[in-house]
């Protein structure tokens, strides 16, 4: 007789299993692996649940025989008994560990090809091979899971926005350029010959005339998409949390999202952090932690060490502090007994950052050091760096001489080799802080003019408006960035609501009136008819879940991500277009042309 779905479904999931036992249940999922011993057949049937035992037994001879066919990956519907496992069969890792299902009857829902890895958590097949076949790799626990999280955040937000008064806006897709500093995506526009859409970097002038039109808070989990170079925190496309109030200062903002942060921590992990966060300036992160990211969940920090060699007669230190750079270092405790190979890779971090070279002092024992330097460093000096570092016998310093960026940089990223090396990092902690008093703009050598720092529409501190002509690079910006562990989690400001201000910045920022009226000639129109004075934030979801899930990657946390040159391995995206659909839109491909 022919089997019906109706008779299969399934009453419950694997994990509610251990509490049914002696009962009848029906359970629906896939098969993880098949055992056979002992005269019997052991099958582990996962559902989004988990994982569940089930153990055919000849005594029911069909299902037995069925159950002989059964591979990995089949989809399988069981009707059985769930009992205690005997004892000594217990598996104390698995939920469901002490029961097991005892099959009555079996139906194969689907077969299964043998996959292309085998469907486990710390699979080592590569990841090319995993995002060719995501929906097998998306059958994996660890990444359930972290879809899971994924929604739990969602929920909470949209719960927590929802609770303050904020109203979820969905804003275009198909739009103009919003400039976030990275190249737009664009659309041909088929009834608009010649003309173009491009997809929102950000949904950050709509927020801002949603401002204008009275909505007062806004939010949206809004799809971004932008060119650019994809790095492991990266994506073409991603998702923001994406918030703007009116008639608020930077701290209304920041207390608002610390809140919300408190509350996701609590209502997804259940975990209290503290608040307020702390809150650092642009240039004392730049300065100790050589970073406007800096990871906090470990010290060390980097110290100025240049009033050490003023009159020095180290040749490098002494030409760095003329050419108006500096010196400065980092003390990496109890290091001193580093092998050449080691002090060998920390120079390697530097120099690729640009540094010259690495100084390095080991403090072995009292009055004893082993260092390159060791001739020329004077017993003052010595004693003036021990002081400043705080360093003690066993103690390894670390010096670069560079101008002030190159030497942040590097010694920025010898921080965190170090934290890593030394395993410095609590990877339970979470360490949130403010980054504030950004400079509005920086020169680009590039373009040959000076670019936002955040974006254009950054409102600059009302004291150093003076200076937007004449000394464009003193401007501080009212922009705040959220880190977290040393990842940028989110960036936002207070904005320009009235329209001179904005004039202005535009020109600061090279763009004639013309292009100004071309481009934003909306935004500054909607500035005439009473915009409020508004600020908002971004957060970036993706990576807000990566780090709530404690992974390294954030394709760990998209359903479908992209490679690293942008490209879908699934659907195999970006594809070729037909002749017909370009000269639909006007469009001629080089390769096309003259033929
Ligand atoms: P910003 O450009 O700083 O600000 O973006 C906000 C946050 O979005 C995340 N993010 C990304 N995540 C994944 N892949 C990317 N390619 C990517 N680019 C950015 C980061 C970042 O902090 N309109 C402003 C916000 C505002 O001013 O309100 C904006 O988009 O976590």
């Amino acid at each position: 007789m022919a089997q019906r779905q109706e008779d299969w479904q399934r009453t419950h999931m694997a994990d509610e299993l251990p509490l049914l036992v002696g009962q009848e249940v029906i359970l629906n999922g896939w098969v993880q692996r098949r055992r056979d011993h002992g005269g019997l057949i052991f099958v582990d049937l996962r559902d989004r649940s988990g994982l569940v035992q089930v153990v055919f037994s000849p005594d029911t001879a069909v299902c037995f025989t069925l159950a002989e066919k059964i591979r990995s990956e089949y989809v399988l519907a069981v009707k059985g008994y769930v009992c205690q496992r005997p004892a000594g069969t217990e598996n104390p890792r698995l939920k469901t560990g002490f029961i097991e299902l005892e099959a009555k009857d079996a139906w194969i829902l689907n077969t299964a090809k043998t996959p292309p890895f085998y469907i486990e958590d710390n699979t080592t097949v590569d990841e090319t091979v995993r995002l060719k076949y995501r929906h097998l790799d998306l059958r994996r626990p660890k990444l359930q899971q972290n879809l899971a999280i994924r929604h739990r955040l969602a929920q909470a937000v949209r719960n927590f926005l929802t609770r303050h008064g904020f109203l979820e806006v969905e804003t275009p897709i198909l739009t103009l350029s919003t400039p976030e500093g990275a190249r737009d995506f664009l659309v041909p526009s088929r009834l608009n010959p010649g003309k173009f859409y491009a997809l929102p970097q950000s949904p950050q002038l709509f927020k801002q005339l949603l401002m204008a039109s009275g909505l007062e808070r806004y939010f949206q989990l809004a799809r971004c998409f932008r060119d650019e170079d994809l790095r492991a925190d990266r994506q073409p496309e991603f998702t923001q949390i994406d918030l703007e109030m009116s008639f608020v200062t930077a701290q209304d903002v920041r207390v608002l999202v610390e809140e919300m942060m408190v509350t996701l921590a609590q209502e997804v992990l259940g975990r209290n952090i503290p608040a307020p966060f702390p809150t650092i300036t642009y240039r004392d992160a730049i300065a100790r932690y050589g970073s406007d990211k800096p990871d906090l969940r470990f010290g060390l920090p980097i110290v100025d060490a240049g009033g050490v060699f003023v009159d020095t007669n180290i040749r490098v230190f002494q030409q760095a502090l003329k050419q108006n750079g500096c010196v400065r270092g980092l003390k990496a405790p109890g290091c001193a007994g580093f092998s050449r190979r080691e002090i060998d890779e920390l120079t390697e971090v530097v120099t690729q950052l640009g540094a010259k070279g690495l100084a390095w002092i080991a403090l072995e024992q009292e009055n004893k050091v082993r260092s390159p330097l060791a001739k020329v460093l004077t017993d003052q000096e010595l004693a003036d760096l021990v002081s400043l570092f705080a360093a003690s016998e066993g103690d390894l310093l670390l010096l670069v001489a560079a101008d002030e960026h190159t030497a942040a940089m590097a010694l920025g990223q010898l921080r965190l080799y170090l934290g890593h090396k030394l395993d410095l990092i609590d990877e339970n902690s979470m360490a949130f802080a403010w980054i504030t008093q950004f400079p509005l703009f920086e020169w680009d050598d590039e373009r040959g003019r000076y670019v936002a720092v955040h974006h254009p529409f950054t409102s600059p501190v009302e004291e150093d408006l003076e200076y937007l002509e004449t000394d464009p690079a003193k401007v501080r910006a009212k922009a705040y960035d959220l880190v977290l562990n040393g990842v940028e989690i989110g960036g936002g400001s207070i904005r320009i609501h009235r329209r001179e201000i904005q004039e202005r910045v535009f020109e600061a920022l090279g763009f004639s009136s013309t292009e100004t009226e071309q481009k934003f000639g909306f935004l500054l129109a909607a500035f005439e008819y009473g915009t409020p004075p508004h600020g908002g934030i971004a957060l970036g979801f993706d990576r807000l879940v990566m780090l709530f899930a404690r992974t390294n990657s954030i394709r760990d946390v998209i359903a479908f991500p992209k490679t690293a040159s942008g490209a879908c391995l699934l659907t195999g995206a970006p594809g070729s277009a037909e002749p017909k659909q370009l000269a639909e839109v006007n469009l001629i491909l080089p390769s096309d042309q003259g033929s």
